[in-house]
């Protein structure tokens, strides 16, 4: 099974009440449970974290390797200058997905650069909660599943296939005994 961690970044507990016009009235419970419910049909695990404080955020990132195989994040404001969570990223050798609600390059002049951007997998802006899905069906395209052990053959690699199949297997049986 795909483990996911998803990551929230500060300010993000306060969904649903924050500045709706921008982010919407979905609360966070609202939005993780909806991340709940897509990882179960897909046969996936997912982890969700919020914090308020980069470091606490840089020590789930620097130990995310251990229990994980992608990691799903939206930095909040830390996105546009914290180079720590950059260095974090740049040090972990599994996939994270950048995500925001906004459409950060069409808001004001700080939100359009993000700082991490260039050391994660792909960013995905501007969907609302959607992005977030998004983002959870990237990484579990993008996650090796721990059946297939870290640093063996990707599935599009000769000789890989055989091991992803179990993982599709389980997945739409899984949709069936509903
Ligand atoms: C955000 C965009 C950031 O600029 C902002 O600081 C946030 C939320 C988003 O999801 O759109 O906190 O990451």
């Amino acid at each position: 099974m795909v483990r996911v961690l998803v990551i929230h970044g500060p300010s993000l507990n306060l969904l649903g009440r924050r500045e709706p016009e921008t982010y919407g009235t979905v609360t966070l419970a609202e939005l993780d449970r909806r991340m709940l419910t897509l990882a179960r049909q897909e046969g996936a695990s997912v982890e969700i974290f919020q914090s308020n404080h980069e470091g606490a955020i840089v020590d789930r990132l620097h130990a995310a390797p251990e229990r994980y195989d992608a990691v799903v994040l939206n930095a909040g404001a830390l996105t546009h200058y914290s180079y720590a969570l950059r260095d974090a990223i740049a040090a972990i050798a599994i996939p994270v997905i950048e995500v925001h609600l906004s459409n950060i390059h069409g808001r004001e002049e700080f939100r359009r650069a993000s700082v991490i951007a260039p050391v994660v997998k792909g960013q995905i802006a501007g969907f609302g909660p959607e992005s977030y899905l998004l983002g959870l069906r990237a990484a579990l395209s993008l996650a090796q599943p721990p059946s297939a052990g870290r640093g063996a053959r990707a599935k599009d690699e000769p000789g890989g296939r055989s091991r992803a199949v179990p993982r599709i297997r389980a997945s739409s049986s899984n949709r069936r005994k509903r």
